[in-house]
């Protein structure tokens, strides 16, 4: 949550800040400003609203203050204070001399606030980073050190998690950033760096990068770097290799990124799992967890702990990695896991799913699920990100780059990866022998062309939603492998058309939400034929029989769901624990096109941030 974008060289620095808020401006969107170093001053402009409307402001600024090769930048989600211009950020100390912008939260503010009032300085925000500003300008003014030493020596009182980037008057010369809990990563350039919250504004400029660890900071001069932790220890950075190309992070053609996405995942389907599996051979090869092989065969259980989309991906997984491997699986909401006392055993298996890998409660519970002892694997989307890091062996998913808010391309990545993980453990155990593992691998190699095939609803998809678009709540329900979709179909058109959906199990229907149904209630339903579609059909004639509007998602041909139904969606039949690669395509498409024809922001939806690096 939070974009930060800081830019030191000999190019002009505000082209290079404003389109890196562009790229970053999928985590947060509510307020956004540049400070830039000027020969006397530094010149801070900021603006309630989108990176659009402080480009519109900054258009009618003196040139000279916009001029310069050094500055920092950001875009908002706001946590402490409402989105307002005050509360943008850069903010200033009250000498002016140090702007600060910052991503997280400082739990301390408070009481740091408190004895700042007492020593006399003044606020004019609600922001726990002003708080930070006039900490470290009090350090400075103490102390009588340089501003790199102050900026250390503040961050030592300070309690929470921080990505900081922080220009100082008193050293026109250089950016100071600093790292705890959200990420921050470095583009060298030849005499010249970037600064951002992800790689993705650096792609452009450089295929060079840093990753800080937590508790590391860099002072960056015009073509100097050093790091060092926040204990003042010299480190030697490791220099890494972007992958990101730049057309992934472009529309292509596309009039949204989620669309542009959910349109991606045949490949991104077929990248997760290319050179992982050997259909001939009835094999599935994962080099990311080789080393830890006899911890995933042994474990006695596998915990799986995510939020959002991906835990829907990792309630999929429970079911077959039951079905499949014949272990048990225990799937927990991450920020429920990390507050409570869960019980964890050594020869558990903890898995954690995350698409940004910088989900911050994922992150916690994975901390924790650490401290007891257990193996941990990742599952995540973004290379090198904080997750990936704190894990003992995971896998990438290969979905490229999610820009989208509402997931949907990760999605299904994850549970491809899931499933490759279930495949290796099963064929490791002998649950599955070489003959059914070669069967299932050869329809998981066929499962990019069947979500192509899904794609084609898409004209049947608009038809409903244009009926649909009014709905003020909608009923997801589904049985086994079709329940985590329901959750997840319900959570899409929530999230980006802003209307009341609930997803439930079809068998708990009757034990309540079937109350909610009458002829005003469109009920959608993951009716493939599955082990439980006799009864999903059940649930099917009892929502008519109220009277309610059924949109049913069958397999192609499904004569008997058409009878019952009012409106279907016909996907290719696979493996029943293979539909959700298939199905997702459709309840994608239906969030889409309802929120495109009530006019919503779809890639930016109101309150939400893609990476959500607070608790
Ligand atoms: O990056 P993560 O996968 O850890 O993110 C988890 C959730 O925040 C995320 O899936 C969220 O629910 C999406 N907006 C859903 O579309």
């Amino acid at each position: 949550m939070c974009g930060i974008v800081g830019y030191i060289g000999k190019r002009e620095a505000l082209p290079i800040l404003i389109k890196g808020l562009e790229r970053l401006e999928y985590r947060g969107y509510d307020s956004a400003g540049v400070a830039l170093m000027g020969r006397g001053k530094i010149f801070v402009y900021k603006k309630k609203g989108k990176v659009a409307a402080l480009k519109k402001f900054i258009k009618s600024k003196d040139k000279k203050s916009l001029a310069g090769g050094i500055g920092i930048a950001h875009t908002r989600w706001a946590t402490h204070g409402e989105p307002s211009d005050r509360n943008a950020h850069p903010l200033l100390s009250n000498s002016e001399n140090i702007a600060v912008i910052h991503n997280g939260i400082i739990e301390n503010y408070l009481p740091l606030k408190k004895i700042l009032i007492e020593k006399g300085y003044k606020f004019k925000s609600d922001t726990d980073t002003e708080v930070l500003a006039n900490l470290i300008e009090d350090v400075k003014k103490n102390t009588k050190v340089s501003i790199d030493e102050a900026v250390r020596l503040a961050l030592q009182q300070v309690v929470g998690a921080y990505a900081i980037a922080v220009l100082s008057k008193d050293d026109k010369e250089t950016i100071i950033i600093a790292k705890a809990g959200s990420p921050v990563v470095i583009g060298v350039g030849k005499g010249e760096h970037f600064i951002a919250s992800d790689a993705t504004p650096l792609v452009e400029y450089t295929d060079k990068v840093i990753y800080l660890d937590d508790y590391e900071m860099a002072i960056i001069k015009r073509g100097k770097l050093t790091v060092k932790t926040i204990q003042n220890e010299i480190k030697n950075p490791y220099v890494q290799k972007l992958e990101i190309k730049i057309d992934e992070l472009e529309k292509g053609g596309f009039a949204h990124f989620m669309l542009k996405e959910i349109y991606e995942q045949p490949k991104s389907i077929r990248d997760s799992m290319r050179g992982r599996i050997n259909v001939e051979g009835g094999s599935v090869k994962l080099g990311g967890i080789e080393k830890y092989q006899n911890k995933l065969v042994n474990a006695k259980r596998i915990l799986i702990l995510a939020c959002g989309t991906s835990l829907h991906a990792g309630m999929e997984a429970k079911y077959f990695f039951e079905e499949l491997a014949k272990v048990p699986v225990l799937v927990e909401y991450a920020s429920e896991f990390r507050y409570r006392s869960p019980v964890v055993f050594e020869n558990d298996l903890v898995l954690v799913i995350s698409q940004s890998g910088e989900t911050a409660d994922t992150l916690a519970a994975l901390k924790l699920a650490k401290e007891k002892g257990t193996t941990i694997f990742g599952i995540c989307n973004v290379i090198g990100a904080s997750i990936p890091r704190a894990t003992d062996a995971g896998i990438y998913t290969h979905a490229g780059p999610e820009i989208g808010v509402a997931s949907s391309k990760a999605f299904t990545a994850q549970i491809t990866v899931l499933l490759l993980i279930a495949l290796y453990l099963a064929s490791s155990q002998g649950t599955l022998n070489k003959k059914e593992m070669v069967k299932i691998l050869s329809e998981l190699e066929n499962i990019p062309k069947k979500v192509e095939k899904a794609l084609l609803t898409n004209a049947t998809v608009i038809k409903i939603a244009k009926k649909f678009k009014n709905a003020k709540d909608f009923i997801y329900l589904g049985r086994g492998y079709g329940y985590p979709l329901a959750l997840e179909g319900a959570l899409k058109l929530k999230e980006i058309s802003y209307i009341h959906a609930e997803g439930y199990p079809a068998g708990e229907m009757k034990h309540g939400p079937i109350a909610l149904v009458d002829s005003n209630m469109p009920v959608v339903f993951v009716a493939d034929k599955g082990g439980s579609y006799e009864k999903v059909i059940s649930n099917m004639m009892e929502v008519k029989a109220r009277k309610g509007v059924i949109i049913a998602i069958i397999n192609e041909g499904d004569e008997s769901a058409k009878k019952i139904a009012d409106y279907v969606i016909e996907i290719p039949k696979t493996l029943e624990f293979m539909m959700p690669l298939v199905a997702s395509v459709p309840l994608q498409l239906l969030a889409y096109h309802i929120a495109l024809l009530r006019g919503c922001n779809i890639d930016k939806p109101r309150n939400l941030a893609k990476s959500v690096t607070v608790e």
